[in-house]
């Protein structure tokens, strides 16, 4: 079997799942027990067998496909994944097939100049300095730097290892000193908290801010914070700020705390993972007022950019502070070289990087920016619509007025009720949402990534958990 025929009968099974879902013609999640699914696969025939393509490589396909979470489903409101672009999952395809290693620029040109290219128009849309080409003279006028990443969480470490570098030169040699301090909300996603452990200053090292009611930071107690931690004889080493939370999808107010981390002069890290997508649309930009004074960024193409995952990116402000981040040798990789293009991995955690800016590339080329953020705003609209809605719903609670397309609400009762209504419709395949704990109070909380979804899925989810909660 040639390998344009098994192509074929991919794309149209992916074709069929993609259809089916979008008209909701399938559950949008089903999760058989494990062992079944092994047994179903026949996983330990097919590896012993060999020769899976043509009908069996069709049937395998099939079977795959029952029970793969269809996230092109109206009714999937779970996660903060990507409804990916066609165009962005034929993207990984053409990645997987070249399988461009791209982190030195002789094992993939071509992927190196997207990601430059994306990342440069990122560190745009920031308002920063783009990265010049290197024959242009890099590193002479200072300028903005950055690398795709195999996700936000290494996004944020990278950026963390940055500011480490930058506060304490010596800690790649001698090891982390013991007085830094790392400032972040509680409401930060767990990534930060990893990253500060993974860089050996021990999860004690993170000092929580002073928030508001909805979990935002409070700008002007940022001062007595940053005193307390130098009255203890600490070091700050960064602070962390969000945009969006990942439980409520909240901006914490990032020109405020930008002036008052320059004046400080403390590193400014915003973990724009979700939300930095915002800067998109003049009609959400406003959200990132300030982002421009953060020293690093995080931000996920797999989110809110209909990017299949993974493709996020770590930009800085100075690409100097993120070359500090690393100063690993290895002669085999690590040379000077008379190269006509850059090599990303003294910037990255990873040695093998896939080209991650080619699936996100190919999605801004097919929607446009424009359309893209038409996308993002829209999603984010259908957030504000529902919650209206649910204002006027006696039997639900919906306090926290959405800034993003995440909304957290939760049908009048306890605890176990959320859940319980969660698993039900996990269970009848009619919606997939996810839950999160607010003020120790468990929410049911809806993420709006599908572009289809629309206020009549909001009204039908609400009928759903009514029912459900009736079964529960
Ligand atoms: C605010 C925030 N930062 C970081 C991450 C981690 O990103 P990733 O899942 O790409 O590692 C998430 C994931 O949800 C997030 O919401």
């Amino acid at each position: 079997m040639s390998f344009t025929a098994d192509a074929r009968i991919v794309s149209r099974a992916l074709d069929r799942f993609r259809l089916q879902a979008a008209r909701r013609h399938s559950p949008v999640v089903v999760q058989p027990p494990i062992e079944e699914l092994v047994r179903q696969l026949d996983l330990d025939g097919h590896a012993a067998r060999g020769g899976l393509s043509g009908r069996r490589l069709a049937a395998f396909l099939d079977c795959y496909l029952r029970s793969a979470t269809r996230l092109h489903h109206p009714s999937y409101m779970a996660h903060q994944v990507a409804v990916p672009h066609p165009s962005g999952s034929l993207a990984s395809m053409v990645d997987g097939f070249t399988n461009n290693a791209m982190a030195i620029y002789e094992m993939g040109p071509s992927a190196a100049a997207i990601e430059l290219w994306v990342l440069n128009w990122m560190i745009r849309k920031v308002g920063w300095q783009p990265m010049p080409y290197p024959r242009e003279g890099a590193g002479e006028a200072p300028h903005a730097g950055g690398v795709l990443t195999h996700g936000g969480s290494l996004a944020n470490l990278t950026a963390l290892l940055a500011a480490r570098s930058a506060v304490a030169p010596e800690a790649w040699e001698r090891g982390t000193p013991a007085d830094l301090a790392v400032l972040a909300p509680a409401e930060s996603h767990y990534s930060i908290a990893r990253a500060v452990s993974i860089l050996g200053l021990g999860s004690a090292a993170i000092v929580a801010l002073e928030v508001d009611d909805a979990g935002r930071i409070l700008p002007d107690r940022i001062p007595a914070a940053l005193d307390r931690v130098r009255r203890s004889g600490r070091r700050p080493m960064a602070l962390v700020a969000n945009a969006c939370s990942t439980a409520l999808g909240l901006f914490d107010r990032l020109k405020e705390i930008g002036a008052v981390c320059r004046e400080q002069g403390v590193w400014l890290h915003v973990d724009g993972a979700h939300g930095a997508s915002a800067l998109l649309s003049p009609g959400t930009r406003d959200l990132l007022d300030g982002v421009e004074l953060a020293d690093s960024l995080s931000w996920d193409a797999h989110k809110l950019l209909r990017t299949p995952t993974l493709c996020a990116a770590v930009l800085a402000r100075d690409a100097r502070r993120l070359d500090g981040a690393f100063q690993q040798e290895a002669s085999y990789l690590f040379h000077d070289k008379a190269q006509p293009g850059v090599d990303f991995i003294h910037r990255a955690v990873e040695c093998t990087k896939a080209g991650l800016g080619l699936r996100f590339y190919t999605v801004l080329a097919a929607l446009g920016e424009e359309g893209l953020a038409r996308y993002v705003q829209s999603r984010f609209e259908l957030a504000r619509a529902a919650y209206d809605w649910m204002q006027s719903l006696a039997d639900f609670e919906c306090p926290f007025a959405p800034q993003s397309n995440i909304l957290c609400f939760r049908l009048r009762g306890d605890d176990s009720r959320q859940i319980a209504i969660r698993d039900t419709l996990i269970a009848d395949g009619s919606f997939h949402l996810s839950t999160a704990e607010v003020h120790g109070r468990r929410f049911l909380r809806a993420t709006f990534m599908n572009p289809d979804s629309s206020m009549d899925d909001v009204r039908a989810m609400v009928e759903s958990i009514r029912l459900a909660a009736g079964r529960s």
